[in-house]
């Protein structure tokens, strides 16, 4: 018996109540030059604070110093920064059981209330945010490059993105798939064949590398024992590994192991239920191999 989905954890709201205005105000703009888009994202600081940011311990940087924001699976909320701190940024992501990447930026943002000390030939602020995701933040999905509400128009700089080790792409997998609280059901493929090549349980850290270091062996073990019918051998693809939760609480972490790639769409089972006690799934992802990811091909 299948379950209704889980409440979602992550809020949605800022983690903390985001300084005000004058406190993050960046005196770029009327102090060194011309206030427009272009100035803004031209602007070398913005730049070299992004180059120049170490990565923090237990992240993997994605990616350094674009024109774009994040716009990844499940949002979890953002701070705004009074500098560009990427180890605080950090610090409130590991803190938060939500939070396994995120992205810090620069936002051009209008001044909307400016106190009256402000050089009121100013439009402009440079706000430092630090947003939240559940899912992996990537170039690829780092899309969002402004947008302009009442003529003002609001772009982004200096933008890095940063993912939990434990959840980022293992080499030779690609980004992961977050499918938050549903693992993979896989359907019969295209030809009617079953991609289902059984499972694996880790106790311990949840960590993604575990589940890579399995999809690789099986991969691995099964080139070296082809089928005695001269048949191709079946061979690791793409992975599915979440948290199994009982009641509520984290039990183990679950890996499933398929010859082929599935999708988003067929990530329908988020649990049962068993002699009174819930079993659900958290933290689910899902990677492909990133040069051969196993599609079904019609004979
Ligand atoms: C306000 O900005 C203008 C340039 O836009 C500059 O000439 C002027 O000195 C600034 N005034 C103050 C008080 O910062
Ligand atoms: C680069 O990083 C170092 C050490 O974290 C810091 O002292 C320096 O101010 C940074 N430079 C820039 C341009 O951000
Ligand atoms: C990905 O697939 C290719 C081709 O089947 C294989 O050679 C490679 O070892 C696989 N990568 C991993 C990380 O298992």
């Amino acid at each position: 018996m299948l379950f209704a989905t889980l409440p979602l954890f992550f809020a949605a709201t800022a983690l903390a109540s985001p300084l005000r205005q004058h406190e993050h105000f960046f005196k770029r703009a009327c102090a060194t030059g011309p206030d427009t888009a272009a100035d803004f994202l031209a602007w070398p600081a913005y730049s070299a604070a992004a180059n120049n940011a170490s990565t923090p311990l237990g992240y993997t940087n994605t990616f350094t110093d674009l024109h774009a924001s994040s716009n990844a699976d499940g949002y979890a909320g953002y701070t705004t920064l009074s500098t560009y701190d990427v180890s605080s940024c950090a610090a409130r992501c590991s803190a938060s059981s939500d939070c396994h990447a995120f992205n810090i930026f620069y936002e051009r943002s209008p001044i909307s209330s400016s106190p009256s000390s402000f050089n009121s030939s100013c439009t402009s602020t440079a706000t430092i945010k630090c947003v939240f995701w559940n899912g992996a933040v990537t170039t690829a999905n780092a899309r969002n490059t402004g947008s302009t509400p009442n003529g003002f128009k609001v772009v982004i700089a200096g933008s890095n993105g940063y993912v939990l080790n434990t959840v980022n792409a293992p080499s030779g997998y690609t980004s992961p798939i977050y499918l938050n609280n549903a693992a993979i059901q896989a359907p019969l493929n295209c030809v009617g064949k079953d991609t289902y090549l059984g499972f694996q349980i880790f106790t311990g850290a949840f960590d993604a590398q575990k589940c890579a270091d399995a999809c690789s062996g099986q991969a691995a073990y099964s080139l070296a024992h082809p089928p005695a019918d001269g048949s191709a051998p079946k061979t690791c693809k793409f992975f599915n590994t979440f948290q199994e939760l009982k009641n509520g609480v984290v039990v183990d972490q679950k890996c499933v192991l398929y010859s082929e790639s599935w999708g988003k769409g067929v990530a329908k089972n988020t649990g049962f239920a068993y002699g009174g006690d819930k079993f659900t799934v958290g933290l689910s992802y899902a990677y492909s191999n990133a040069t051969d990811a196993g599609v079904c091909v019609k004979a």
